[in-house]
């Protein structure tokens, strides 16, 4: 407690007011009552007769208003000491602004818990790595806060869509002996005498399972030691992939979309507030529930090139294709069929075509690209022996993981969604940094 915020005898016995303690996404329950708030201050204006303080709780923001003429002289000179960011505990009346219909706290009584030194961040523009440097601060501010209460319902989304379809949580290592998904992205670490990795996906992992739980699905932080400095990219990001037995590719397109539209779904019921506080157009996320744009790999480098792209057939797509492409439909766009030369070692060939293989992403629009891959795996164990040594992977590493493939080997396929991508386009946001609460970039360890 600093000097100026030492808790004082006052009127109100604060001890006691537990129970009607309120936060501020409740107000609308306790119209005309009196609660008691605790939060911080964001903003603090004051005249001779009156002071507003803009308060957040975490669950909201509110205005509490302190009118000179109905409140004790030593309430008002204590407001008045008030700086940004000081933490204090409220009590009032609930009532609702005829203008704006938002609910406001006409004060009664205040204490300061803490005041604040000066807060670094202030309502003027400040460079993106001072902001990133003072994340832990930077995400008390609204636009942030935002985008992480719409993180936390796409969490939540997401543990629902799995849960009430009847996969079950399988959860994935993170230590692990070999590479998911090329070995030119793994973090090494240490492991006593043996060299062992961050893992890139859990999917190597969900395969067995899925033979013992028929539908599964892992969600957790993934690694990724990406060189690459772009607007999509994260070296700890979280991935949710189900992986289901007895699926083939349509299955999973069409569980993909079903997915993608829940999640959009989800964030349009629960948080108009956040959308409308980051300016979001919520129409062009409405335009997602539609149904999803289908193209196959040859179609797509086609349209690309019609639209300017210098792609060549056989080429994976740039961070600029995908945005090339994605601008044209206002739906996300379910690609699939990618030539075998840019993706991973397990994936099924195209029973009609052997330059390809059974692989499918779906490309968020207004530009944001890739969110989801995924597709069928390959079930021949011959097949997969030679793309291990076609791969140049080590096989002995994987020799458990074709065990899948040796008892009772079966059709299954699945896919992996990048949270923090799909965070940045249900957001409108132009980076992934702003879309985890810490996030770890090629040069960002901190803090
Ligand atoms: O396409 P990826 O590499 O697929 C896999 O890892 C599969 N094993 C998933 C599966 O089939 N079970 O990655 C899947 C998704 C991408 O579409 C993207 O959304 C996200 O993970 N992602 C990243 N997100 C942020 N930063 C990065 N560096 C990412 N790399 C992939």
């Amino acid at each position: 407690m600093s000097g100026s915020g030492k808790l004082r005898p006052l009127a109100t016995d604060w001890g006691r007011l537990v129970l009607q303690k309120a936060r501020i996404s409740e107000l609308k329950d306790h119209l005309d009552g009196e609660v008691t708030l605790q939060g911080w201050v964001r903003h603090h204006r004051k005249s001779g007769k009156i002071q507003f303080i803009v308060l957040r709780d975490g669950s909201g923001f509110c205005q509490c208003v302190l009118v000179k003429s109905e409140v004790d002289e030593q309430i008002w000179e204590r407001a008045r000491q008030l700086t940004t960011e000081s933490s204090l505990r409220l009590i009032g009346t609930v009532q609702q602004n005829p203008r704006n219909q938002n609910y406001e706290l006409l004060v009664k009584d205040l204490e300061i818990v803490h005041i604040s030194e000066a807060f670094p961040i202030t309502p003027k523009e400040h460079g993106i790595e001072f902001l990133m440097d003072r994340r832990h601060l930077w995400f008390r501010s609204k636009r942030q806060w935002a985008i992480l209460r719409i993180r936390h319902t796409l969490v939540k989304a997401i543990r629902d869509f799995f849960d009430e379809r009847g996969f079950t949580l399988i959860d994935s290592p993170i230590l692990t002996p070999t590479a998911a998904e090329g070995t030119s992205t793994l973090f090494g670490v240490d492991y006593f005498d043996e060299q062992a990795y961050l893992s890139q996906s859990g999917q190597l992992y969900l395969e067995p399972a899925v033979a013992a739980f028929g539908k599964v699905y892992c969600f957790g932080p993934t690694f990724r030691a990406e060189k690459s400095k772009t607007r999509r990219h994260l070296t700890e990001f979280w991935m949710v992939e189900p992986e289901i037995a007895f699926a083939h590719l349509e299955d999973v397109m069409q569980l993909g979309e079903s997915f993608l539209k829940h999640l959009v779904q989800r964030v349009l019921e629960n948080n108009q507030f956040e959308l409308k506080e980051l300016e979001r157009d919520t129409t062009k996320l409405e335009a997602a529930l539609q149904p999803f744009v289908r193209m196959t790999y040859n179609e797509a480098v086609e349209k690309l090139k019609k639209l300017g792209s210098d792609i060549q057939w056989g080429e994976d797509f740039g961070g600029d294709d995908e945005t090339m492409l994605t601008n044209e439909f206002d739906q996300p766009i379910i690609v699939h069929r990618f030539p075998k030369e840019f993706k991973a070692f397990y994936m099924e060939p195209d029973p009609e075509d052997d330059r390809l293989v059974l692989g499918m992403d779906i490309l968020a629009p207004e530009g944001y690209g890739e969110v989801v891959g995924g597709g069928e795996r390959a079930s021949s164990i011959d097949f997969l022996n030679e793309q291990i040594a076609k791969h140049e992977l080590d096989p002995e590493p994987y020799q458990w993981y074709l065990d899948v493939r040796r008892y009772g080997s079966f059709p299954h396929s699945g896919f992996g969604l990048g949270l923090e991508r799909a965070v940045a386009w249900i957001c409108k946001l132009p980076h992934v940094r702003e879309t985890i609460p810490y996030p770890r970039m090629l040069y960002r360890l901190k803090p």
